[in-house]
């Protein structure tokens, strides 16, 4: 299960994520934001993180305008590991060495197409279970 979060500036290139999910066959709990009304950032990584930390949601996806507030709101959760992507790379990077539980996205910095690439690797993408990387992980959760 994969846990949805978005503030105004993310709500349409959420609704993307949201078309690829369900062509894909992919079960998500959409916490909001639910319209492009304004509204503010840490209350969607907050329903998010929450839901990843009591085990509802494996893996989270937020996006705001630039994918910074919402990755930084999210990563104040302990046991969060939320990365802000802007490429394949990045998203493939962070779950191979970080075990990143949430991928973060600015729907005002790169295009739809991007974006769905960037999430199909995230997702797809399995943690490295190196030593060298776990031993650094657990440096972040101390
Ligand atoms: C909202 O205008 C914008 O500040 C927000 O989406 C995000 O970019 C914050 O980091």
């Amino acid at each position: 299960m994969i846990a949805l979060g978005c503030d105004h500036g993310g709500y349409e290139l959420m609704q993307e994520v949201i078309k690829y999910l369900e062509e894909h066959g992919l079960e998500y709990k959409n916490y909001g934001t639910y319209s492009t009304d304004s509204c503010d950032y840490p209350d969607y990584a907050k329903k998010v993180a929450e839901a990843i930390l009591a085990g509802e949601c494996e893996k989270g996806i937020l996006i705001c305008g630039t994918g910074i507030g919402i990755t930084i709101a999210a990563n104040r959760y302990e046991g969060i590991r939320a990365a802000n992507c802007t490429n394949s790379f990045m998203a493939e990077a962070t779950r191979e060495h970080n075990d990143a539980n949430i991928l973060g996205m600015g729907a005002r910095v790169i295009g739809v197409g991007t974006a769905l690439k960037i999430v199909d690797t995230f997702l797809n993408t399995p943690f490295s279970n190196d030593e060298r990387h776990k031993r650094r992980i657990a440096k972040i959760e101390h």
